[in-house]
C-alpha cells in the first residue's frame, strides 16, 4: 500500500497514512503474514474512516458516505476486534513461551504489555466512535466525534507499523517450532465453522 502523491490532496486533506515498508519481502510464517495482512487492511480502514467526517462535511449523508460508514464499522466490530483478541490469545502467549527467561523474556514481557494496553485505548477510542458511526450506517444523522477519530487513526497507524518493525519480525526470530505450530494452529481453529470447544 502506497500513499498517494501529495498533488492529488484536496485542501486541508492529510496524505494517506501507510505502513512502513517491510523488513523482508515478508515472513516465511502463514500465520505471522496473517497478521501482517489484516494491519494493510487496518490502516486502510483508518485512512477511509480519517476523511469520513469531511465526506459528511461537504456531502451529507449521501450514498457513498453511508456505504463508508457500513463498511468501517462492519469490519472494526468484526474484524479489528477479532485482530486483537488473536494477537493477545494466540501471538503474544506463543511469543512469551518462545522468550523463555532473561533479558529476552523481560524484554517480550514489556513489549506485550505496551501492545495490551495499547489495544485498550484504541478500544475505548471506537467505544466513542462507534454509536455515531452505527446511526450513520443506518442512514440517519448523527454527529462523527472527530477528536476520537484523528486520536485512533494516529494511534492505530503508529501501533501496526510498530508491530509491523519490531515484534513481527522478532517474532519470526525467536518463535520455536513448537509454539510456532500452536499459533498456527489456533488461527487456523479460530477460522473453521466448527470450533473444538464447541463440542467440549
Ligand atoms: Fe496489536
Ligand atoms: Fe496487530
Amino acid at each position: 500500500m502506497t500513499a498517494r502523491p501529495d498533488s492529488t490532496l484536496q485542501p486541508g486533506e492529510q496524505p494517506a497514512a501507510s505502513l512502513p515498508a517491510p523488513v523482508s519481502e515478508g515472513f516465511s510464517d502463514e500465520a505471522l503474514e496473517t497478521f501482517s495482512r489484516s494491519h494493510v487492511h487496518i490502516v486502510d480502514t483508518m485512512n477511509r474512516l480519517r476523511v469520513l467526517p469531511m465526506q459528511l462535511a461537504q456531502r451529507g449523508l449521501d450514498d457513498g458516505v453511508r456505504a463508508s460508514a457500513v463498511a468501517i464499522h462492519r469490519f472494526f466490530n468484526d474484524a479489528v476486534l477479532e485482530h486483537h483478541d488473536e494477537e493477545e490469545r494466540e501471538l503474544f502467549p506463543s511469543l512469551a513461551h518462545s522468550a523463555g527467561r532473561g533479558d529476552e523474556a523481560a524484554l517480550v514481557g514489556s513489549l506485550i504489555a505496551r501492545l495490551a494496553r495499547e489495544h485498550r485505548e484504541i478500544e475505548s477510542l471506537w467505544d466513542r466512535i462507534e454509536p455515531g458511526l452505527r446511526r450513520l450506517s443506518r442512514g440517519r444523522p448523527a454527529p462523527l466525534d472527530e477528536r476520537a477519530i484523528e486520536q485512533i487513526v494516529a494511534l492505530y497507524v503508529a501501533h501496526a507499523a510498530f508491530e509491523e518493525s519490531a515484534v513481527l519480525p522478532l517474532a519470526a526470530c525467536i518463535l520455536k517450532s513448537g509454539d510456532r505450530a500452536a499459533l498456527a494452529l489456533g488461527l487456523a481453529m479460530r477460522r473453521t465453522p466448527y470450533r473444538i470447544n464447541a463440542y467440549i
